[in-house]
Parts: structure tokens; C-alpha cells; sequence
């Protein structure tokens, strides 16, 4: 069985890594030449909306997934007219929008912070008026790893802010004094079994996650998978999903779901009785999943922007490295420790 993946990240190799076992393929569609999914797979090197390449990722492979929200609408849909494409266009649709995101949220009763559409410096305007400061204003689409984003605090000249997140559709958003961010990762099969994994407790810096620590029996758990289910259900919804939230009390406020596997369940490659690479594979291909239950304490460090010395975590017990074949640069996610 062959499986296309339009993307060729880490997210890609790691999905290959955990699909051989099972006795799957995989080719990725990725337009850079040092893909690090590359070596793990057949490489078709195009342009994610190149039509040649996706004729040839659809003749190639029988079943197409993704490992990032940002592939275009279109080249999805000219491969969904085809073959399966899992999680479905639809679901993508909404989560690479953050407005469509938030709305849908609200729509199921999941609570967000207050946010409002922004097209222009005058509805911005009014969405501070609407929204108070301060408030963090994001680009709609193509944001990660906080790129994309400006916070606006009182007196801050709204036009600069406009301009730094390059004056394209945007929300605008309620800065949430958060107790925790936790996230959690599910997934649901093609005939709709579903499976949750424990939440993750995470920390950013800079907009980027740093650190994810499992955690065991959290009181907040039944609140997460009854949000994450509505979700998966609305979606019609089959593969891995990932929503991130801020803990304020006894509330969680959506932030923002991802229609892949995610870096905050990295941890359950090793943590985990079947991590979230294995359980995504499995669920597209309708077959079993694999139990979440997590064997042990975990949690997940980012290697980020330079490599340290990989002896030292080699010489802990019960240190897991995972490094991707990618050149370091700052800010760029090269690795991870379990
Ligand atoms: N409304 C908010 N209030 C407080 N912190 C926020 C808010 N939005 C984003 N952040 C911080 O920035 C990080 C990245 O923002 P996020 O919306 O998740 O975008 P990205 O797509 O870059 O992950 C969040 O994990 C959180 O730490
Ligand atoms: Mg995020």
C-alpha cells in the first residue's frame, strides 16, 4: 500500500517511520530539494499546486494525507476527485482559516477567546473597539510558530501592527492570561472509532513550542475530549487532529486545531502504547487503533535553531533523541528528546 504525502517535513518522515512496520510506502510531494522526508520515501519534487506533480502523487499511491494546513485548497481537491484524501478537504478548509476555526468552535459551544475579523485598517480599528486591549492580531492563514502574528497593546499604533503582519486578512484576538496551554491529540477512523490521548501540558517561547509533558489523569481531560469529539464528528472528521487550548480555571479556550499529526504529541512515539504517527496511519487506512495509554511519564524538549551535544542526552536513561536531517538555522525545528 502506497501513501502520498503532500509535504516532505519531519512530520512526513516521521509518519514513514512509523508506516514500514505496518508494510506501507510512502512518496512525499515537496518542493525542496532537502526534504528530510526525502531519504524515507519516493520524492517528487514540485510545487504543491504543480499539476504534474499531483498527477503523478495520484497514479503513484492509493490513499493521500497531509502533514501541514497550508497545502492549497486546490491541488486537495484535484487529488480528492480522484482518490481518498484524508483528513477530509472540508475539515482542512476550516482549520488553516482562523476565523473559519474559531467560528466553527463557538458554533459547537467550545469557548474561544473574543476575537473579530480584520480586512483592513479600518476594521481593525473597530475590532479594537470590539475586542479591547491588549490583544494579539494574527494573519487568517499560513501562520506557525507564532509567524504571523503582532500583539497590540494600548497605545500602540494600530497601522504599524497592520503592516508587520503584512496587511493581508487577519483576526483579532483577546490576550488570554492563561494558567497553562495544554492540547490534545485524537484521532478518528475512517467508520468512526475514536481514541484520545492524554492532554499535553505545553510551553512556548517566541510563539514556538519548547516543551511537552504528558500528563496523567488531568482533571480538565473529560472537558478536552468532549470538545475534540464534537469537532471530529461536525468534520465527519478521520485521521489525526490536534487542538491546542488555554487553561484559565475550570474553563479551556480553543486556540486552534491542527488537521495532522502534531509536534505536542511527539512524545507518545516512546511514551505512548501507539503514537499519534501510527494511530494517523491506521485510522485512514480503516484499520484498527491502537491503544493511547500512555506506558510511562513522558515528556518532549524541541531541539531548536542549533544542535547541542546529542552525547549528553544519549548517556540519560530513558532519553529518546530524534533528530531529522535538517540543517540547523534559527528558529527551526531540528529535533526532539523524549
Ligand atoms: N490570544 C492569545 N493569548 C495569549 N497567548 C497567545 C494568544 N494567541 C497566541 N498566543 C501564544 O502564541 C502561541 C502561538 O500562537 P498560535 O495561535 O498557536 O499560532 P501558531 O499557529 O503560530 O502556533 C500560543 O501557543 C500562545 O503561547
Ligand atoms: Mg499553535
Amino acid at each position: 500500500m502506497k501513501i502520498g504525502i503532500l509535504g516532505g517535513g519531519q512530520l512526513a518522515r516521521m509518519l514513514a517511520l512509523a508506516g514500514y512496520p505496518l508494510g506501507l510506502d510512502f512518496t512525499v510531494l515537496e518542493p525542496a530539494a532537502d526534504a528530510c522526508a526525502a531519504p524515507l520515501s519516493r520524492h517528487i519534487q514540485a510545487a504543491y499546486d504543480d499539476a504534474e506533480g499531483l498527477e503523478r502523487l495520484a497514479a503513484e499511491c492509493e490513499l493521500i494525507t497531509y502533514e501541514f494546513e497550508s497545502v492549497p485548497a486546490d491541488a486537495v481537491e484535484k487529488l480528492d476527485a480522484s482518490l481518498d484524501v484524508f483528513p477530509p478537504p472540508s475539515a482542512l478548509a476550516t482549520a488553516r482559516d482562523r476565523n473559519h476555526e474559531k467560528t466553527l468552535f463557538n458554533e459547537l459551544g467550545i469557548e474561544t477567546a473574543p476575537f473579530a475579523e480584520a480586512h483592513d485598517l479600518r476594521t481593525l480599528q473597530l475590532a479594537v473597539e470590539n475586542i479591547g486591549l491588549p490583544a494579539i492580531l494574527k494573519t487568517r492563514t499560513l501562520g506557525y510558530d507564532g509567524k504571523g502574528q503582532q500583539v497590540i497593546r494600548p497605545g500602540d499604533d494600530l497601522r504599524s501592527a497592520w503592516e508587520a503582519i503584512g496587511e493581508v486578512p487577519a483576526i483579532l484576538e483577546g490576550l488570554v492570561d492563561f494558567e497553562r496551554e495544554v492540547s490534545i491529540i485524537a484521532v478518528r477512523s475512517v467508520s468512526g472509532e475514536m481514541a484520545f490521548y492524554p492532554l499535553a501540558e505545553n510551553v512556548h517561547e517566541q510563539g514556538i513550542l519548547r516543551l511537552s509533558t504528558c500528563l496523567h489523569d488531568d482533571s480538565h481531560q473529560p472537558l478536552a475530549e468532549d470538545y475534540v469529539k464534537r469537532v471530529l464528528q461536525r468534520l465527519d472528521y478521520v485521521g489525526v487532529l490536534a487542538i491546542e487550548f488555554f487553561q484559565v480555571g475550570s474553563h479551556l479556550l480553543a486556540n486552534e486545531m491542527a488537521p495532522r499529526v502534531h509536534n505536542s504529541g511527539h512524545w507518545t512515539i516512546e511514551g505512548a502504547e501507539t503514537s499519534q504517527f501510527e494511530n494517523h496511519l491506521r485510522a485512514i487506512l480503516d484499520l484498527p487503533l491502537g491503544s493511547t495509554a500512555p506506558v510511562a511519564y513522558a515528556a518532549m524538549v524541541n531541539i531548536i535553531g542549533e544542535l547541542p551535544d546529542t552525547r549528553v542526552f544519549l548517556g540519560m536513561k530513558n532519553a529518546h533523541l530524534h533528530l531529522y536531517g535538517k540543517a540547523p538555522r534559527a528558529g527551526r525545528k531540528i529535533g526532539h528528546v523524549t
